[in-house]
C-alpha cells in the first residue's frame, strides 16, 4: 500500500502532526479525504490514500471459526451498515472473494471475564478489508470500529485505508445502572446495551436492590419483589434474556445486590433480616437509610447463601457485587443484642463489624464460585486480595487498594448523575499520568465505570443522562493515555452522539419532545433557542431543592430541567468560538458575525417565548431566564460594538454587565445557563 500520508494515534508523531496529537486530535481530513471520528479512538491507526468504495453489490465474507454469536454479530453489523448505506450488504458464498473478509480465530472464553481477548486488526486498501480477531468480542469490537469508519460525500459511501491494531487500555470498562429508585424496563436496558458495544464498553452493573425497590424475581423468596418493589421488577426470564443480550454485545453482566446497609426493600418482605424490629416500608425518598441487615444472626447468612445460589443460576458472571457502601450504622448502635456480640466478638466499632459480614458473605459467594466486588467501604483489614473495590469516594482509596494489592476499578468522577461535563469526566484516569503507582500496583487497575444513579432518571430522560457523555468515558478507558485533546473529543462527540441515536436511543430527540410537552403545542423555535443555552443544575443543587420540596420517586420527571441534555454542545462549542474570537477579535470576521447571529437571536426570541412560557404551567417557573437571555445577547452585542469599534464603553458598563451575568448564574427552576464563563470573558476584554 502507498501510504503517502502515516500518522499513528497513540501519541507518535510522523510527518507534520502536532507532538502528543496525532491524526485523532485534528479534524484535518487525511489524503483519501478520511476524517477521522472514531470513539473510542484505536491504539495504534497508520492512515493511507485510497478508497474502498461501498457501492450496491458490495459483499462480505468471513474463514476461520464461525458460531451462532459471530453470525450474529455480524448480521447485526451488517444492518446497520446497509441503513446507513441504502442498500443490502451481500454475503458471499463461502470460499468466495469479497471485498470485506472477517477472521475470527475462535469463540473466546465461553463466560466473558476480564481476561478476554477483545483485540482486533483491520487493514484496509483500495481493493478490500481484512477484519481480524482472535475471538468473537474481539471481532465485535473490530466491527463496531468499521462501522464508524464509514465516510461519505458526492461519490457515496467508502472506507477509508487505514491499518488498525487496537486493544483496550483497561480490561473492565462499565457501565452501572441503578434500576431500584427508578425502574427501567428491559427495552431501555437493551438499547443502552447497544450504546454500550458501539463505543466499546464491556461490563453492564445491574444495580439491583437498594431502598427504594428490589427489583429482581426470587422463586425462594418471593416477598422480596411481592412486597418490596411497588410490582416493578424482572423475572428471571426477563434478566436471562438480558444477560444474552449482553453476552450477544460482548458485554458481562455484574449483578449489585446492595448489602448491609441500602437494604430497606429487602426488609419489607423479610423483616427478620433487618437490625430494628420494622416494619418497613418501600423508600420514595432519597439519601442514606437506616434500615441494615443483621451481621450476628445465622439466619441472615441462611438467607443469603439460599438468595445467592438461586441468583448465581441466572449471573454467570464470575463477580457478583454486593454494595457494602454508606451502612450508617444506627441501627446496630441501637440493638442491645448486636452490641453484645460485637463486645463478644471484639468488634471495636461498626466497622469492624461491617468487615464481619463481608467476611462472612465472601464465604458464600466462594460457595457458588462467586467472587466478590464491592463499593470503597468493603475494603477494610483482612479483606481478601482477590475481592475487587469500586472507589466511589475517590482517586485515592483505589491508589491505596492498588498499594495494598487489591484490584480496583474507579467510578469517582464518573458519576453521570453528578451532571458534570463530558469534559470533566474525560480528565479522570483510572491511573493518571504522574501517578506514583509501581507498574505492578497500576496493573491492579482494571478500569473504571461510569455511574447512572437514579434519583431523577426514568425511562424517558435516562438516554439524555448517559449518551453521548458516556462515550468520552467510553474512550478514557480504551484507548491510550496520549488521546486527551478535548477539543477533539468533542468533535467527535457530536458525531457519535448522532450514531448512538440511529441505534435507538432517544438522547438528542427526547428533547424536543419533551419541550413540546412543556409548551403544549408544536410551534416551539423560541423555546429551542433558549433551552439550547440550558443545562441542568448540578445534582446537589437539585437535592437540596427535592428535599425541601419533598420530592420523591413517584413525583414525575418532566420539568424543564429534565428535558435540558447535560452538558450540550453550546457549552463547549461556545467557549470554543468565544475564545478563538477573543484571540484577535479583528482577525476573526466569521467568529464575530456568528456571535453577533447568535446574540440577536436570543433577543428577537424573547416576545414569542415570553408569550409561551407565561401560557405554559410548567414553564413559568423560568419564566426569568427569557428575560435573561435578551440581557445576554443585549450584552454580547454591545461588547462586540465596542471591540471592534475600539471606543471605549461609557463608565460603569462593565460594572453593569458583571451584576447581570451574576444574576443569571443563580439557578432558576433547577437550571444553569451554559455560556456565561464564555460571555464574562467576553466582557472583560472591552475597554
Ligand atoms: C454510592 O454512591 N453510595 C456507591
Amino acid at each position: 500500500m502507498n501510504y503517502l500520508t502515516k500518522a499513528i494515534v497513540n501519541g507518535i508523531v510522523a510527518g507534520t502532526m502536532l507532538a502528543g496529537a496525532a491524526v485523532a486530535q485534528t479534524a484535518a481530513p487525511a489524503e483519501s479525504g478520511f476524517v477521522n471520528t472514531l470513539m473510542p479512538q484505536p491504539a495504534q491507526m497508520t492512515v493511507g490514500s485510497g478508497r474502498l468504495a461501498i457501492a450496491p453489490g458490495f459483499a462480505f465474507t468471513t474463514d476461520k471459526s464461525s458460531d451462532d454469536r459471530l453470525d450474529g454479530a455480524i448480521t447485526w453489523a451488517m444492518q446497520r451498515l446497509k441503513i446507513q448505506v441504502g442498500f443490502v450488504i451481500q454475503q458471499a458464498q463461502p470460499g468466495a472473494t469479497a471485498p470485506l473478509l472477517i477472521s475470527v480465530d475462535g469463540p473466546g472464553e465461553t463466560i466473558q471475564g476480564i481476561d478476554e481477548d477483545e483485540s482486533y486488526s483491520l487493514e484496509i486498501t483500495s481493493q478490500s478489508a481484512h477484519l481480524h480477531a482472535a475471538t468473537d468480542v474481539g471481532a465485535m469490537r473490530g466491527l463496531e470500529t468499521l462501522l464508524q469508519l464509514v465516510q461519505s460525500d458526492g461519490q457515496g459511501f467508502w472506507l477509508p485505508a487505514v491499518s488498525i491494531q487496537d486493544s483496550p487500555r483497561f480490561r473492565w470498562r462499565g457501565l452501572m445502572i441503578d434500576c431500584s429508585r427508578h425502574f427501567e424496563p428491559i427495552g431501555v436496558i437493551e438499547r443502552t446495551l447497544d450504546g454500550m458495544a458501539a463505543v466499546k464498553l464491556n461490563v453492564f452493573h445491574w444495580h439491583l436492590s437498594d431502598d427504594q425497590g428490589f427489583r429482581i424475581e426470587s422463586k425462594i423468596f418471593p416477598k422480596l419483589t411481592g412486597e418490596g418493589s411497588d410490582g416493578q421488577f424482572y423475572t428471571q426470564e426477563e434478566a436471562k434474556e438480558v444477560v444474552a443480550y449482553a453476552r450477544g454485545l460482548g458485554i458481562r453482566v455484574v449483578p449489585e445486590f446492595d448489602m448491609p446497609g441500602h437494604s430497606t426493600s429487602w426488609a419489607v418482605g423479610y423483616p427478620e433480616l433487618a437490625s430494628a424490629p420494622g416494619p418497613f416500608t418501600v423508600g420514595h425518598n432519597f439519601g442514606v437509610f437506616n434500615a441494615t441487615m443483621d451481621p450476628t444472626k445465622k439466619s441472615t447468612y441462611e438467607f443469603l447463601d439460599k438468595f445467592i445460589g438461586e441468583m448465581a443460576t441466572i449471573f454467570p458472571d464470575a463477580y457478583m457485587h454486593v454494595g457494602g457502601d454508606e451502612n450508617n450504622g444506627v441501627e446496630w448502635k441501637q440493638n442491645s443484642q448486636i452490641q453484645a456480640f460485637m463486645q463478644a466478638h471484639n468488634l471495636s466499632d461498626t466497622a469492624a463489624l461491617q468487615a464481619y459480614f463481608s467476611q462472612q458473605v465472601l464465604k458464600i459467594l466462594a460457595k457458588h464460585g462467586k467472587k466478590m466486588i464491592g463499593w470503597d467501604e468493603v475494603m477494610t483489614p483482612g479483606l481478601p486480595k482477590d475481592v475487587v473495590v469500586q472507589s466511589w469516594r475517590g482517586f485515592d482509596s483505589l491508589a491505596a487498594g492498588a498499594k495494598q494489592g487489591y484490584s480496583g476499578i474507579l467510578s469517582a468522577g464518573y458519576y453521570l448523575d453528578q451532571m458534570d461535563s463530558a469534559a470533566e469526566h474525560y480528565r479522570v484516569d483510572p491511573v493518571p499520568a504522574g501517578s506514583d503507582l509501581t507498574p505492578q500496583q497500576a496493573a491492579l487497575i482494571l478500569g473504571g465505570e461510569a455511574c447512572m444513579w437514579s434519583e431523577y432518571v426514568d425511562p424517558q430522560v435516562i438516554d439524555s443522562r448517559i449518551w453521548p457523555r458516556t462515550a468520552a468515558i467510553a474512550e478514557r478507558l480504551w484507548s491510550p493515555q496520549s488521546v486527551n485533546n478535548v477539543d477533539d473529543m468533542y468533535r467527535r462527540l457530536w458525531v457519535e452522539s448522532l450514531r448512538l441515536e440511529g441505534l435507538g436511543l432517544t438522547h438528542i430527540s427526547q428533547e424536543d419532545a419533551s419541550l413540546r410537552a412543556l409548551a403544549g403545542t408544536p410551534d416551539i423555535a423560541s423555546l429551542r433557542v433558549l433551552a439550547a443555552v440550558l443545562q441542568p443544575v448540578n445534582f446537589d443543587t437539585r437535592g437540596s431543592w427535592s428535599e425541601s420540596h419533598g420530592v420523591t420517586t413517584l413525583d414525575p420527571l418532566d420539568h424543564l430541567i429534565d428535558a435540558l441534555p447535560p452538558d450540550p454542545p453550546s457549552r463547549h462549542d461556545f467557549d470554543e468560538l468565544m475564545s478563538t474570537y477573543l484571540q484577535d477579535p479583528a482577525g476573526h470576521p466569521d467568529e464575530q458575525a456568528e456571535l453577533l447571529e447568535m446574540f440577536r437571536s436570543w433577543t428577537a426570541a424573547q416576545p414569542e417565548l415570553m408569550q409561551l412560557m407565561s401560557g405554559a404551567p410548567l414553564l413559568v417557573p423560568a419564566l426569568p431566564r427569557a428575560q435573561q437571555l435578551t440581557e445576554l445577547g443585549t450584552m454580547g452585542a454591545e461588547a462586540i460594538a465596542y471591540l471592534s469599534s475600539g471606543v471605549a464603553a461609557p463608565a460603569g458598563w462593565k460594572a453593569q454587565q458583571m451584576a447581570v451575568l451574576d444574576d443569571a448564574a443563580q439557578p432558576i427552576a433547577l437550571t444553569r445557563f451554559t455560556v456565561l464563563n464564555a460571555l464574562r470573558n467576553l466582557v472583560n476584554e472591552v475597554k
